[in-house]
């Protein structure tokens, strides 16, 4: 095991450190960022229905559910397509209203979760175009997909899902690039420059691992923490759902994950000085308003944990402690700003003395409903 394990302690940690790699693995051959071109050979023959679509629903869960919630605000952005992203497991059970074209994309890193299996069989039968991202080769949903993307990412041991999260970023990324400069919903410009956005990620990934101590002295700092808040704004609020799905899974430390401008309605009323809450506040077109959202936390005496882009003094001067992230485009910073995440729940986990690689209670695919 210690040699499968590569001479990490934990699988999860084996595949937090990978990314690079498998970021890479699943740009490469697809993304030419000197050239401008996507392909993704697998969707080809349904790019001009997914283009022309009326909507797009995205079915996943856990991890998977939050890769989709980055992709609705990407795919919006970019493609000008209404997407709705559900629980695979609320969706197939609410007599759902499918149209013929609709386009239906499933994320699973498995490709066996039941929920999502059982929802894209009975979608598919009303006439719904599936649309299957999925790591798992050969798996059943990918066998269900009319058209899909593998995600590359090679096979993902810990349960807790890292690597396999960040390729259905990247994916994702890629699918909605292809489809908007298809449709002529991006301009050139942006659509050359989040190209070559997109192929420098493995590299800026590398340099956030690479500080992977700093982060680790954080776990030690809040190790303790019985909870946990985690915030972040557009297309970082989901990265804070996944950052606080992350501690619960690894630490067991209660954690819950909020749109920052949301918290005002309830968790809010939860901040001490003893609650650690986390931003994900690098410099986006959301970044002012994050700003006043840590200053509200910190008016109340919260600890404010910020995820940042480097360089920034003002978020930096509120914060109690600080991570800083390479600068990025907003449309792909959600792939780097996970990995501190990661790296916490996982630092935390181990200082706790947690089976990190087998949380308890947790499944690796859930093949029952
Ligand atoms: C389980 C795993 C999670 C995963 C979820 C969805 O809960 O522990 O890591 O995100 O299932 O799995 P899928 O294989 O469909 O992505």
């Amino acid at each position: 095991a210690a040699i499968e394990k590569g001479g990490y302690d934990h699988f999860m940690l084996k595949e937090i450190f990978e990314q690079p790699q498998t970021i890479y693995d699943c740009l490469r051959g697809r993304l030419d960022a000197g050239k401008g071109k996507v392909i993704l050979s697998g969707i080809d023959q349904y790019a001009q229905q997914i283009m022309n679509a009326q909507r797009i629903i995205i079915l996943a869960c856990g991890t998977s559910w939050h890769a989709g919630l980055v992709a609705e605000y990407i795919i919006e952005e970019l493609c000008r397509i209404p997407v709705e992203v559900e629980y695979a497991s609320e969706f197939r059970y609410r007599n759902p209203i499918i149209h013929k074209g609709d386009v239906i994309v499933a994320i699973s890193q498995s490709g066996e979760t039941a929920d999502t299996l059982v929802a894209i069989e009975n979608a598919k039968e009303q006439g719904a175009i599936i649309l299957g991202i999925v790591n798992v080769v050969g798996s059943s949903i990918s066998r269900k997909s009319h058209a899909g993307a593998y995600t590359h990412a090679g096979p993902e041991i810990g349960v807790a899902s890292t690597k396999a999260f960040t390729a259905q970023l990247t994916v994702l990324t890629m699918v909605a690039l292809k489809i908007a400069h298809d449709k002529g919903s991006v301009s050139t410009e942006r659509y050359m420059h989040l190209c070559q956005e997109l192929a420098a990620i493995p590299e800026k990934v590398e340099l956030v691992l690479e500080k992977a101590d700093e982060v680790k002295a954080l776990a030690e700092k809040y190790k303790d923490a019985s909870d946990a808040l985690y915030l972040g704004r557009g297309y970082n609020f989901p990265i804070a759902l996944e950052g606080a799905l992350k501690l619960k899974e690894i630490s067991y430390i209660h954690a819950e994950g909020y749109p920052a401008a949301e918290m005002k309605h309830g968790p809010i009323a939860l901040v001490t000085e003893t609650l650690p809450v986390v931003f994900v506040a690098t410099k986006d077109s959301y970044h002012e308003k994050v700003v006043s959202n840590m200053q509200e936390i910190k008016a109340r005496k919260g600890k404010v944990i910020a995820l940042i882009t480097e360089g920034d003094t003002v978020s930096a001067a509120i914060a109690d402690d600080i991570f800083e992230l390479p600068q990025a485009d907003e449309i792909v910073a959600p792939i780097i700003s996970t990995i501190p995440l990661q790296l916490l729940a996982y630092y935390i986990g181990v200082a706790k003395g947690y089976d990190v690689d087998k949380p308890r209670n947790l499944a690796k695919s859930v093949t029952v409903e």
